[in-house]
């Protein structure tokens, strides 16, 4: 017991030994902070005081989530290194000049969610005093306009400021009259509603600018040449245009006009840079320039004049890569718009008002170069032949929730002469070719209506991926999928309704990943032994039995079986994947069925006893099942023991000694009210 006891003392008193030795001049640590030679931690520790005692040489210092309410000081001694101290989330109401003046090598200043709204004029004085700081939050302190441009005021060195979060309502001329070195500046979630003229005219190395989540109607004459990046999204711009006079070109590289109210693509002339354009979100109608009528706007702005000439808003858009128009209302696909922008790799129209694609005499023999393109939840009903054309880097294209069918190829090498190549579609035109695009790796045809798969319907193009999930009745006959036999990987037939004759596959050789899931299969389709399956989903169909699963089990890692009415008395097929190391991660949600009595009884997979089955010597009768249920756990063991040498399926359950065993809706369909087997009686 004494040696017990001494053991225990030494290993308490191991620590404080070690941490004697740490700091020589013995400097009184706070206990609750982590500390290494220059920087500590006392993050969340309930600190209602600054830690003074740290002190000494200490150049990072991290105060957050504690409930420290002022810094102030006559003496801080040894904070003269201090270079970095967050104080975000604590109670801040405070910060006198004295104990500022002692930390002259401060650089970065994180105040972040605190009440520097109190006063702010005595705070803001003592402000005055961080000449060298570059990094500044003060988001989330209930700031006004004027109080932030008072702590702002005299920081002449300021690279980095966040104001966000706070109550700012406009931005004052003045403001950063005295922060010519901004490089990033954010203004978001405020309820900023002007801007007034010259407040950014100091900032002549600003980069980022972030004026999201705030309330402004109108941005024209944007002028501010130096920004690279720009956010103006969630306020309720109608309007966006630059500056029109002036040669200097603008360096702005991305800008996100998205969630606003614009009813035209912004102008933006002299952009050459711009990459990335967001205007998801707004009400554009048309990109045709001027097209915008001013009776559409909700306020008046003096700059509608400029709405009936004929302006080229895009002309020098050459570099945008990524443009998202999503949640708009476009009606017609606008190629010869598109085909200016020359290096557009991303497009997004989905969940627009698209019925069909601009004809234009314009779009003849122009291509795009567009690798991405996402048309989903769109009215479109056929895609013709020269749109495809024009599209020649396609890779991926999201068409689901559409209206569109797959035309019929001849097979083999003919393809390309069906569906026609003329540059409009033929007013009789029902189905679109989606054979022969010559890039495309990845289609959604999801919740398209398709009734018909016709045959080699994507011949000869390379796909990858195809999602065909969604079509309610589907029929998908032999031959559908041929022509993706060596290069289709992934395939979802998810939620089509299918039964077995609706659902043929041809040999595809290379399919690793197969949902099948919600449909009506009762076997399934023969075509999948060729196939190197890596993942298949067979959820919720009308499967009883998977026969010999180990023709194909060899690659599968994974498979999803529950929601189908499993034969209880003939799971070799779970031995044989579990055999071959597969993966049945919803096992326990999995059900079968037994017979008894002329009656289905539906069990859990995981908890079936195996003597439920028919066996040549007699059958065991339920009632003897209910009595060995009631026998201690040592038998259930045993029992487990004797399976296990017979491999039957799973023992997991047992330990709980509880088989969940219930009534099947009449017809085996429909929810079955669960009871457990202790708890049965003879039906
Ligand atoms: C602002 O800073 C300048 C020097 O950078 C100094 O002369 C002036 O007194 C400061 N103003 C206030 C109000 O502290
Ligand atoms: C713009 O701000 C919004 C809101 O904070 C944010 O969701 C979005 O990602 C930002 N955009 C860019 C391009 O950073
Ligand atoms: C555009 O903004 C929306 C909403 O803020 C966002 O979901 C989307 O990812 C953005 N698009 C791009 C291309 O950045
Ligand atoms: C369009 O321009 C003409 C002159 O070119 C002008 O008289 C008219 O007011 C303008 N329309 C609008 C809506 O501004
Ligand atoms: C489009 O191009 C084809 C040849 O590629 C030509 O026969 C046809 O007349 C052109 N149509 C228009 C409207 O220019
Ligand atoms: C789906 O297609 C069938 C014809 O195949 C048509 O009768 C039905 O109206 C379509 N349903 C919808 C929602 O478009
Ligand atoms: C029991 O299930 C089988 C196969 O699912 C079915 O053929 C039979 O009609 C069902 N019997 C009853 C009584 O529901």
């Amino acid at each position: 017991m004494l040696w017990a006891a001494r053991g225990c003392f030494l290993l308490w008193l191991l620590p404080s030994i070690l941490r004697a030795r740490a700091s020589p001049e013995t400097r009184p640590s706070s206990p609750l902070c982590q500390q290494s030679p220059t920087k500590a931690s006392c993050k969340g520790v309930g600190l209602r005081k600054f830690p003074k005692e740290l002190g000494q040489g200490i150049k990072y210092l991290e105060l957050s989530n504690n409930f420290i309410q002022t810094l102030s000081g006559s003496n801080m001694p040894g904070f003269g290194q201090l270079e970095y101290l967050d104080v975000c989330f604590n109670q801040l109401e405070a910060v006198s000049a004295t104990a500022l003046a002692q930390l002259p090598r401060l650089r970065s200043l994180l105040l972040g969610s605190n009440r520097l709204d109190r006063n702010y004029l005595a705070n803001g004085e003592a402000f005055h005093l961080l000449r060298n700081i570059e990094v500044l939050d003060l988001s989330v302190n209930n700031l006004e306009s004027h109080m932030a441009s008072w702590y702002i005021s005299n920081l002449t060195s300021l690279r980095v400021l966040d104001l966000s979060g706070n109550t700012m309502t406009k931005l004052l001329a003045g403001t950063f009259r005295n922060s010519p070195r901004l490089r990033q500046l954010d203004l978001s979630n405020n309820y900023i509603m002007e801007i007034q003229k010259g407040a950014f005219e100091p900032l002549e190395e600003l980069e980022v600018l972030n004026l999201a989540l705030n309330s402004l109607h109108c941005v024209s004459g944007f002028s501010l040449t130096q920004l690279r990046v720009l956010n103006l999204s969630h306020n309720a711009l109608e309007l966006f245009s630059s500056e029109e006079e002036g040669a200097e070109p603008y360096l702005l590289r991305v800008l996100d006009l998205s969630h606003n109210r614009l009813l035209s693509f912004p102008e933006l002339p002299r952009a050459h840079d711009l990459t990335h354009l967001n205007l998801s979100n707004n009400l554009i109608s048309s990109l045709l320039p001027g097209s915008a009528h001013p009776r559409e706007f909700v306020l008046l702005y003096k700059e509608m004049q400029r709405f009936n000439r004929t302006v080229r808003p895009v002309a020098a858009l050459t570099h945008v890569a990524d443009l998202d128009l999503s949640n708009n209302r476009l009606e017609l696909f606008p190629f010869s718009f598109f085909q200016s922008l020359g290096s557009l790799h991303s497009l997004s129209l989905a969940r627009n008002c698209l019925q069909d694609v601009a004809r234009e005499s314009a779009s003849n023999g122009t291509e795009l170069s567009v690798r991405w393109l996402d048309l989903q939840s769109n009215a479109l009903r056929v895609l013709p032949r020269w749109f495809f054309n024009s599209l020649p880097h396609l890779e991926s294209m999201d068409l689901s929730s559409n209206s569109l069918q797959p035309c019929e190829s001849q097979g083999s090498d003919q393809g390309r002469d069906l569906g026609g190549d003329s540059h409009t579609s033929a007013p009789g035109d029902t189905c679109t070719p989606f054979y022969n695009v010559p890039h495309l790796k990845h289609l959604s045809l999801s919740k398209n209506n398709i009734s018909r798969l016709q045959p080699h319907a994507f011949n000869r193009t390379p796909l990858l991926s195809l999602d065909l999930s969604g079509n309610r009745d589907l029929s998908m006959p032999m031959g559908a999928l041929g022509g993706l036999e060596l290069s289709l990987q992934e395939l979802s037939l998810r939620d089509n309704q299918m039964d077995e004759g609706q659902a043929a596959l041809p040999c595809l050789g290379t399919l690793r990943v197969l949902d099948l899931s919600g449909n009506h299969l009762s076997l399934l389709p023969t075509g999948l032994s060729c196939s190197p399956l890596e993942s298949l989903d067979i959820q919720n169909n009308h499967l009883q039995s998977l026969g010999t699963a180990g023709s194909w089990s060899h690659s599968l890692r994974a498979v999803l079986v529950a929601g189908n009415p499993w034969s209880c008395c003939s799971l070799g097929w779970l031995d044989t994947l579990r055999a071959a190391g597969v993966a049945v991660p919803d096992l326990p949600q999995a059900r079968c069925v037994f017979q008894e009595h002329g009656r289905n009884i539906s069990a859990r997979i995981t908890n079936t006893p195996h003597w439920i089955c028919p066996q040549p010597e007699g059958a065991a009768s339920l009632a003897l099942l209910v009595a060995l249920m009631s026998l201690s756990l040592l038998t259930a063991w045993a029992f487990c023991l004797l399976r296990k040498g017979r491999k039957a399926p799973g023992c997991v359950g047992l330990g709980s000694n509880r088989v969940g065993v219930f009534q099947p809706h009449p017809k085996g369909k429909g929810p079955a009210e669960e009871r457990p087997a202790d708890s049965i009686t003879q039906v």
